[in-house]
């Protein structure tokens, strides 16, 4: 349990506050790159402040506040010019470094030179624009595996949850809700709804563990029927600290909006054996957490965490909640958090996941467990996105995926291509700070 004053420094994301400050060394995700196409002019929010996302004529992405400096009109409003975003009213230009550089209507010497506008980095990566809000120099753009990869189908699920992001982060280091939410929940669903329940997997978990490692936790577990040797436990799978889900080929961004807001986006990262078209820009879609009339879609895997999450309240009541043996990890988060907090309070940098070495950030591989649908491992790609996740029934390419996959398995099969590989090493068991817990067996 915390007090509320702790509960308060791990969720605050404003600017001045120590999560904020924290937070605010990391570069987030604002917006799919595809967005600017359909307007290059767009409203963002993140980590509490309100900004303004533009791409100029000369295609340079721009991030500055969302209002003009003269009389306050909303940027979003501004017309991108040749150099920078002009503002609807008066016609003055911000270039993306934030420097006005014209006021139509002004003739006093040196007065442009005063009125800068607030102007944070952005860049472009694997389809999405990422910004980076904290002091400089800023550090590199995490290079991640996915998204540079050559030879990988990708596609955005977005969802704006109305929930701070640290509970959406928990989840991810909390492998029994596996069992419930999405095994006897879902179970519940199905029922209600009259339809055929499926015999899941009710394996509960034996043993879960968690390492502690350069880039954020490892997340381990064994299964019924299951040992210490199959990849759930030698691999896991990450959670890329602060806010990111590395998990069955995808990378999940719990994208702290404001104190009470998460944009989450799901990003899938197929990997084929060949080239992949069509993809100049990055297809985006909407997982929505409620279906037309209002209603939470409980049936699908995803929403059921967003459910999880919304349903603890806009900021979770962590001084009310009682900790059990199994929230190991929630409470290992948590410590690394503070721990990273009291670094930046006494004016260090983050210790986890800050990449200032362009040779340590060509491309950051993360390990993770064979993906496994309906317990066989080595599941085709196609076949996961046809059948494996639910929410891809909000993609409207999944079929053109599912074929495109197909294409390249078969080539693969017939030894025309190289098989996509998963080369590199796990986090071993056991780094430092291993926390381990084994369920006890009385559990049911
Ligand atoms: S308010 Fe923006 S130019 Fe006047
Ligand atoms: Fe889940």
């Amino acid at each position: 349990m915390l007090t509320l004053e702790q509960n308060e420094r791990l969720t605050r994301v404003g600017p001045g506050t120590p999560g904020g400050k924290l937070l605010r060394y990391y570069w987030h995700p604002i917006a799919p790159l595809a967005d600017l196409d359909e307007n290059p002019v767009k409203k963002v929010r993140l980590l509490g402040e309100d900004l303004v996302l533009f791409r100029d004529r000369s295609g340079r992405l721009g991030l500055v506040d969302h209002r003009c400096p003269h009389r306050r009109v909303s940027l979003e409003y501004g017309v991108p010019e040749e150099e920078g975003l002009r503002c609807a009213y008066h016609g003055w230009m911000f270039d993306t470094a934030g420097r006005c550089l014209e006021q139509p209507a002004e003739r006093a010497a040196g007065f442009r030179e005063q009125v800068g506008i607030k102007a944070y980095p952005v860049e472009a990566l694997g389809g999405l624009v990422f910004a980076y809000l904290g002091p400089q120099p800023a550090p590199l753009l995490p290079q991640l595996d996915l998204l540079v990869w050559d030879n990988v189908v990708r596609h955005i699920g977005i969802t704006t949850l109305p929930c701070n992001w640290l509970q959406c982060v928990e989840n991810a280091l909390d492998p029994v809700h596996v069992e419930w939410l999405h095994g006897r929940y879902m179970d519940y669903v199905w029922e209600r709804q009259g339809k055929p329940i499926v015999a899941r997997n009710r394996a509960r978990h034996v043993k879960i563990g968690f390492d502690e490692f350069s880039q954020g936790i490892v997340k381990r577990r064994v299964m019924e029927g299951q040992s210490e040797a199959d990849e759930n436990w030698t691999v896991g799978h990450p959670l890329v600290f602060p806010n990111i889900l590395r998990s069955n080929g995808t990378y999940q961004w719990r994208v702290p909006v404001d104190d009470t807001h998460t944009l989450h986006l799901t990003y899938n990262g197929y990997r084929t054996g060949m080239p992949v078209q069509g993809q100049e820009q990055v297809p985006v879609y909407e997982i929505p957490l409620q279906d037309e009339y209002g209603r939470v879609m409980t049936e699908v895997l995803l929403v059921q965490d967003f459910m999880a999450w919304v349903g603890q309240g806009e900021i979770a009541e962590r001084h009310l909640e009682h900790l059990g043996q199994s929230d190991v990890g929630i409470a290992m988060m948590r410590r690394m958090l503070e721990e990273q907090m009291a670094r930046v309070e006494q004016g260090q940098d983050p210790s986890i996941g800050i990449y200032r070495d362009p040779e340590a950030n060509r491309c950051i591989v993360f390990a993770e467990e064979l993906h496994a649908y309906n317990g066989r491992d080595h599941v085709p790609e196609s076949e996961r996105v046809q059948f494996g996740w639910a929410f891809e029934r909000f993609n409207p390419l999944r079929s053109e995926i599912v074929e495109f996959l197909r294409e390249s398995e078969r080539r693969v099969a017939r030894g025309e291509l190289v098989p996509p590989g998963h080369a590199t090493l796990p986090v071993p068991v056991g780094a430092s700070h291993r926390q381990v817990f084994m369920l006890p067996e009385t559990a049911s």
